[in-house]
């Protein structure tokens, strides 16, 4: 990425104005919100967006009215916003829905009908499961699923992926950043592998999209999807399509649904207020990036941020490796391509209580396996339980400071 567009401490403060959660105190002590993976907050111009929508125009579409014209036009708008984000040619590759889940569920239905017995699908082993069970609900059509394994690095095994990848094999589900541990996988290779056999490969961007400008223009996965509410916007699931690719399935739909991309794996009334806040949330990221057009500046934008984040992981990850006890799970930061997510655990402490123990003193973070229990097995986490800290554009160097202090109490106490 050629950016001169910076993303520094100073930012950060700017950015941090924007968004009223942040003022909020626990107990007397700051809140830090160091669990993005789960949900980044929202700034105000996106909450603005919202309530100027159920303000003025909190109405169905396609209707022969000014408020329903406006609510068609900010929709439309939205759509073209993430298509921007996304790397995408136009709205009609941009659908929503209520969350990724629910879209892959809707997805894995459409493409269940094309997959016939002995078809066999891929998944992997560091998924989060909303990139696994859709696909593993099709072994009732008779689909073989098989998954890529996970190496203890971290990494997915791509010796083991390009065995795996047949003439049988129709599709590859492929998380491209890991929600529990923060990898980043070999997309370009998983096109490669797809492609050669005529496979398709869905891309969950969940948790890449907020830390990476996605380039599905280079990437040209058939489809791929992601979630607002993981980078500054309200809880909207989006699927992106490759041209052609969402009109050559049979979808779930009612007849009297528009049967062309992007609405023909729309169900029901969305939340028009919701699809405002997202295209509101690219604007938001747009704001901190330079560029000729929309898709340079918020790819500009969220390189240029990625690299602050990737300062703070990594100046997490070095404290956190010099404590005592503490165990850092996954690959480290000396890669680029790294979420800024770092998932530890401390010997003999229960990261449940770690993360209540931060919680008391206004830190949030999430522990668990956070929907992705394939990889805590695999890895064997003690107690198949992480302590998870993402890093978002509004985070500091003294959040991640005061984390390493509460962390470095825990594990002397034990
Ligand atoms: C990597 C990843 N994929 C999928 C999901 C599911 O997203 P949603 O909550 O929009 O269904 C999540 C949610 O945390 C996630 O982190």
């Amino acid at each position: 990425m050629t950016s001169n567009t910076v993303f520094d401490e100073e930012s950060c403060y700017r950015a941090r104005a924007d968004f009223p959660a942040l003022t909020r105190k626990i107990d007397g002590h700051a809140i830090a919100f160091l669990d993005g993976p789960g949900g980044t907050q929202v700034p105000k111009p996106v909450i603005d967006a919202m309530v100027d929508c159920y303000h003025n125009r909190n109405v169905n579409t396609h209707g022969n009215f000014a408020p329903s014209a406006e609510s068609d036009e900010q929709i439309l708008e939205a759509r073209c916003a993430v298509a921007d984000m996304l790397g995408a040619a136009g709205p009609e590759q941009i659908s929503i829905g209520q969350n990724m889940t629910t879209l892959a569920f809707s997805l894995a239905r459409a493409i269940g009908r094309t997959i016939r017995p002995g078809d066999e699908l891929l998944v992997t082993q560091l998924d989060h499961e909303a990139n696994r069970g859709p696909w593993q609900l099709l072994t009732e059509q008779g689909a073989v699923v098989r998954e890529v394994p996970l190496l203890p690095t971290g990494e997915l095994d791509y010796a083991a992926m390009k065995r795996l990848i047949t003439e049988k094999t129709r599709l590859l589900a492929l998380g491209c950043s890991s929600n529990s541990i923060g990898t980043v996988n070999d997309m370009r290779l998983a096109r490669e592998l797809t492609r050669s056999v005529g496979a398709l490969l869905i891309l969950d961007a969940v948790h890449y999209a907020p830390h990476f400008p996605v380039h599905v223009n280079r990437l040209d996965p058939d489809f791929l999807l992601c979630s607002a509410y993981k980078f500054y916007g309200p809880h909207v699931g989006i699927l992106y399509s490759r041209p052609g690719a969402l009109d050559a399935l049979p979808t779930d739909r009612l007849i009297v649904q528009e049967n062309v991309s992007p609405y023909r794996i729309e169900t029901g009334t969305l939340s028009p207020a919701g699809i405002e806040g997202v295209g509101a949330a690219v604007e938001y990221l747009a704001r901190f990036g330079r560029g000729a057009t929309r898709m340079e500046t918020v790819h500009a934008a969220v390189a240029a941020i990625a690299v602050y984040e990737h300062e703070l992981g990594q100046y997490l990850w070095s404290a956190l490796e010099g404590l005592p006890g503490v165990r850092l799970w996954g690959v480290d930061f000396s890669q680029a391509m790294r979420a800024p997510t770092v998932s530890f655990t401390v010997d003999d402490v229960d990261a449940a209580a770690i993360a209540k123990s931060l919680g008391k003193v206004g830190i949030c973070v999430w522990d668990g396996d956070f929907y992705a229990p394939r990889p805590v097995e695999i890895l064997n986490v003690p107690g198949k339980s992480l302590v998870r800290v993402g890093f978002s554009m509004y985070n500091t160097k003294d959040e991640a400071e005061r984390l390493v202090q509460c962390v470095a109490a825990v594990a002397r106490q034990k």
